[in-house]
């Protein structure tokens, strides 16, 4: 109960179950800051930086991509016919081809290069292409319906030349025992 005249002249007609309040306002320096914070997430949901200016999510998206793009081009499927050639000469470069090889393409062309799943990579036949430019794409691009995966996807650029150049060069009419039978064309290249 209130317990004096004022509290009493406070009170709210209402009562419910016995229930009476007083009439509370809140101060006027908190309303104007619920006011203002309302304004402020209308304007900031409208996002005048990004919506209403420049040129919006999608495209700004697309242009990030296409920037993207250009700084980390995929491996060039193929390579470039010259640099592979030097990196043949390359001892350096043969010793890593062949690292990569036994790691990752033995099991399916055995570590000779005789063929198992995957076909005899130390003869004159190719199905893809006989070229060192041909062998590149190939295993940059593999033959995935034929089981042969796309190493440009999981090999970084130059672990592909050098095992490029490996298979192409290092492995070639090294007469492996058991070989798989040939496949493809014959491809005759000076020795
Ligand atoms: C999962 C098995 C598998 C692995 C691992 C694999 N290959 Fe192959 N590869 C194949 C198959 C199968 C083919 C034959 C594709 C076809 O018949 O068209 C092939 C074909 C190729 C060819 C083309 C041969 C031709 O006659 O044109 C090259 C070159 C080659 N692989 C290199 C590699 C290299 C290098 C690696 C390792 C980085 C590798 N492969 C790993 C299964 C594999």
């Amino acid at each position: 109960m209130p317990t004096n005249k004022s509290d009493q002249d406070r009170l709210l007609e209402h009562n419910y179950d016995g229930i009476q309040e007083y009439d509370n306002p809140m101060p006027r320096w908190w309303v104007w800051i619920f006011w203002a914070s309302i304004l402020f997430a209308v304007v900031y949901g409208l996002d005048p930086w990004h919506v209403l200016r420049g040129p919006g999510r999608i495209a700004e998206y697309d242009a990030a991509m296409a920037a993207a793009a250009r700084a980390f081009p995929p491996p060039a499927a193929g390579g470039n016919a010259a640099t592979l050639d030097a990196l043949g000469r390359n001892p350096q470069a043969m010793a890593a081809g062949k690292q990569v090889f036994v790691t990752n393409c033995a099991p399916c062309h055995r570590p000779d290069g005789g063929g198992l799943i995957g076909p005899n990579l130390t003869d004159d036949y190719w199905i893809h292409g006989g070229t060192v430019t041909d062998v590149h794409r190939t295993i940059t691009q593999g033959v995935l319906d034929k089981g042969m995966p796309n190493w440009g996807k999981v090999l970084k650029p130059e672990q592909i030349d050098d095992v490029a150049v490996y298979v192409f060069f290092g492995l070639h009419h090294t007469n492996p025992p058991n070989p798989k039978a040939p496949q493809g064309e014959k491809v005759e290249r000076p020795e």
